[in-house]
């Protein structure tokens, strides 16, 4: 039952970067916010002074805390009017979520969803595939169609809490219409981040998952941007980020955990149709090849995950959607089907032992589409 506006709400989801999570936590009011894991409570504070006034609650909360804890507990404090002196607040209400980190062994099942452009039920739909909530939910870009409202900005926040209750790991990425409309120039407030940026690692128990973001998909300059966008300057500070991280991994003996790299734009595909001549998605060939290499002859992945194309496939090889050559398996894993109000989004189960994967395209009503076997020796 939906809570009477007058009554406090609480919602929660548990975002992963690094090796910590970002409890975010929606409310219906203008609150106080905590988040209680064991005995140590976390607050989201300006150094020293709580938010209140935020679209969202973010608490940088230890991985392995969480994981033994197997539970949190959300406090929140409507606030009434703050006021330099005595704010006035209603008493604390509390809900306790429990949580169950992504599995040690056995398989693991991550469902994929990107570009469903404002398509909330059926991206909620497609998620729940496997009968119940996936081990981890990936949302990977234009999950909305622009971040021209808090509303639209908020839109993954709140089908991750559709499909998992709090209660899962999700990892939540910026796709590239993200970055449109008035709310874009403060996403990082309505989005897990790792200290403001949209790029992170992220570790679980036999995987990492690098989150690699492009910005924008076109030139800085494009028209369609209006003068709002620097996103070369983003990238350059990326691939510094990058070359950093994985000359770290190259110095790190490897410790044979599942590598994934994960992007709403597959950066390996330059976009040149010759029939067109349209060159606008044509850009950073130098940058985007450097990101390629790195990721071919350093980080190696065993597999690439990404969306933005408004297709569902499975590509090995270079060719069409990877014409920079990116050496293993790509996934293009999202799109929406706004005539049927349905998503297809992409099912994985992960077996870490054989070191092999089952690949579903599956829609809104879990028809399955295609099926691979997909192998992840290197
Ligand atoms: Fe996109």
């Amino acid at each position: 039952m939906k809570p009477k506006q007058s009554e406090p709400e609480i919602r929660a989801v548990v975002c992963a970067v690094r090796d910590a999570y970002e409890i975010c936590v929606l409310t219906n009011h203008e609150s106080l916010v905590s988040v209680r894991v064991g005995d140590e409570t976390y607050y989201y504070a300006d150094n020293g002074v709580r938010h209140s006034r935020c679209p969202l609650h973010k608490f940088r909360v230890p991985a392995e805390k969480l994981n033994a804890a197997g539970a949190y507990t959300v406090e929140t404090e409507w606030m009434i009017k703050r006021l330099p002196y005595r704010s006035l607040r209603r008493p604390p209400v509390s809900r306790t979520f429990r949580f169950t980190p992504v599995p040690d062994e056995g398989p693991l099942r991550i469902y994929h969803v990107s570009d469903s452009h404002g398509l909330k039920a059926a991206s909620v739909n497609a998620a729940g595939f496997f009968g119940e909530t996936p081990d981890l939910l990936i949302l990977n870009g234009d999950i909305a169609s622009h971040t021209h409202t808090p509303k639209a900005a908020i839109l993954p926040i709140e089908i991750a809490w559709g499909v998992t209750k709090g209660e899962r790991p999700c990892v939540i990425t910026r796709g590239n219409h993200d970055l449109r409309g008035k709310c874009a120039e403060n996403l990082s407030l309505y989005y897990p981040t790792d200290r403001g940026r949209f790029y992170y690692p992220v570790y679980f128990p036999g995987l990492e998952i690098l989150v690699l973001e492009c910005g924008e998909d076109k030139v800085d300059e494009c028209a369609e941007y209006g003068g709002t966008i620097c996103c070369h300057a983003y990238r350059k500070e990326e691939t510094a980020f990058l070359r950093e991280y994985c000359d770290q991994k190259q110095k790190e003996p490897d410790n044979g955990d599942i590598r994934v790299v994960l992007s709403h734009i597959p950066f390996m595909h330059t976009d040149y149709d010759p029939v067109r001549g349209v060159h606008e998605f044509d850009i950073e060939q130098e940058l985007y090849g450097e990101w390629v290499r790195l990721m071919n002859d350093v980080y190696r992945p065993r597999f690439g995950l990404f969306g933005h194309i408004h297709q569902v496939a499975l590509i090995e090889g270079t060719g069409k959607f990877n014409e920079k050559g990116f050496t293993r398996p790509l996934i293009l894993g999202g799109k929406p089907d706004h005539a049927h109000k349905s998503v297809v989004g992409t099912s994985l189960v992960i077996d870490r032992e054989k070191e092999e994967m089952t690949v579903r395209f599956t829609d809104s009503a879990h028809n399955v589409l295609e099926e691979h076997a997909v192998s992840l020796h290197l």
